[in-house]
């Protein structure tokens, strides 16, 4: 979907497609140089991360294995809250494996923490980190990613894997959504 579809509902386009492509051309390469002589296991969140995992899988040059989760924070309400469940699990061992964890965004970076500890007890070889988007000033886990494709303002964003309310995931760019939608 490009951007002109959502109309007014978009307020700002910060990362265009082209620059989204361009950035996971380069990500793929450094993750490839990454992995020299390995065969990395990707292992994309779902839901969000489906666009990022896949093309950047098709871009990458390694021999590779691709495997999903989906997580939930625990209980009602507030996503985020550093509590998770998993709604699915890996269908793959990862004991021994050099796993990438491939994400579309790391907001308050809770969510990541609590995967990298819960993937850690599976003792795989190495565990790295690759996002689309890091949004600048949300963090307050201390979190060390790898290959970040863009760091981005702590705002409501939407596109390329990122929704709302299940909505724009599909918007080939990333951009701001605007307040009247989620009544902000
Ligand atoms: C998003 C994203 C991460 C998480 C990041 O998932 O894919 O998994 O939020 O947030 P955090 O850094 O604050 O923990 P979401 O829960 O929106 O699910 P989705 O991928 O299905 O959209």
């Amino acid at each position: 979907m490009k951007a002109d579809v959502m109309g007014d509902a978009l307020e700002t386009v910060l990362v265009t497609a082209d620059q989204i492509d361009q950035r996971l051309t380069e990500m793929a390469a450094e993750i490839d140089a990454a992995y020299v002589g390995k065969e990395p296991l990707l292992v994309g969140v779902l839901r969000g991360a489906a666009m990022v995992m896949s093309n950047l899988a098709l871009k990458m040059e390694s021999s590779l294995a691709m495997d999903w989760m989906a997580v939930s924070s625990y209980g009602s309400g507030t996503k985020s809250s550093g509590v998770v469940r998993i709604l699915k699990d890996l269908d793959t061992d990862i004991a021994g494996r050099d796993v990438l964890i491939v994400e579309d965004v790391i907001d308050s970076g809770l969510t990541l923490s609590w995967l990298i500890s819960n993937l850690e007890s599976r003792k795989p070889a190495s565990i790295r980190l690759a996002t689309l988007v890091r949004k600048v000033g949300a963090a307050n886990v201390d979190i060390s990613v790898d290959f970040v494709g863009f760091d981005l303002p702590n705002e409501f964003l939407v596109g390329y894997g990122l929704d709302y309310a299940e909505h724009y995931r599909n918007l080939d760019c990333i951009g701001t959504l605007a307040p009247h939608v989620y009544g902000g």
